[in-house]
């Protein structure tokens, strides 16, 4: 059966609704992958307080099916976070932020007991670092954090006219063979004027749904 990209997505979308708690306050995260999740939660709504919400976008996307955003702050731990992810190896560590929203999406990650990532089949690979990986930068520290990314081998490119919710800029770094993700999140959360690199390795998904067109591949 052929089946698009975009309906594998929504497979996979699908398949996390059994993972949500019976109520309380759920994270969600940003992305075509998540949109479709959140279209599937419409529903369910009623079930849950609120969610916590890692961007501006899914904000507007929760309010408009009529679910609460409830701010991290007030929510304490969460019980679950859902979000999509770039790319992802088998241990599931990621890359994350092709939609500018890394920062948020890892804060709430941490916040959250259990991180289901979401995915169509395409995004597991062996190596990360086909795609280009997001990292968010203070705008001053642009080309002084370009030139350290190049000294560690990546070809950086500034994500021109996009600005991050939280006011700052991306670098896409290209050409990266990452065969040690921590170590790497590690090296580049160094880097003065950081404020977020995307790789997920400290705080990798606890459960990947890959949307396929035989049906969701639960990898736990
Ligand atoms: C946004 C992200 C997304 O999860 C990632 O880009 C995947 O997006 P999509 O679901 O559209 O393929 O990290 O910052």
């Amino acid at each position: 059966m052929s089946m698009t990209q975009d309906e594998m997505k929504r497979l996979a979308a699908k398949a996390a609704l059994d993972y949500l708690p019976d109520g309380g306050v759920i994270g969600v995260g940003t992305g075509s992958t998540v949109n479709h999740f959140i279209d599937l939660l419409a529903p369910l709504k009623g079930r849950f307080e609120g969610a916590v919400s890692s961007s501006e976008a899914s904000t507007e996307r929760l309010k408009a099916i009529g679910m609460q955003v409830i701010d991290l702050n007030a929510a304490g731990e969460l019980e679950v976070y859902v979000d999509g992810a770039d790319e992802s190896n088998k241990h599931f560590h990621l890359i994350k932020g092709g939609g500018g929203a890394l920062t948020r999406e890892k804060i709430i990650a941490g916040a959250s007991k259990k991180f289901v990532c979401i995915a169509d089949e395409t995004k597991l690979v062996d190596v990360l670092g086909k795609f280009p990986l997001p990292v968010e930068v203070i705008p001053m520290a642009r080309s002084f954090v370009a030139r350290e990314l190049t000294k560690l081998g990546g070809t950086p490119v500034w994500r021109e006219n996009f600005v991050t919710d939280n006011g700052n800029l991306i670098l896409d770094v290209q050409n990266l063979e990452i065969m040690e993700p921590v170590k790497l999140e590690d090296r580049i959360n160094q880097i003065p004027g950081v404020v977020t690199v995307g790789i997920f390795g400290h705080r990798p998904a606890d459960v990947l749904i890959l949307g396929t067109p035989n049906g969701p591949r639960i990898l736990e």
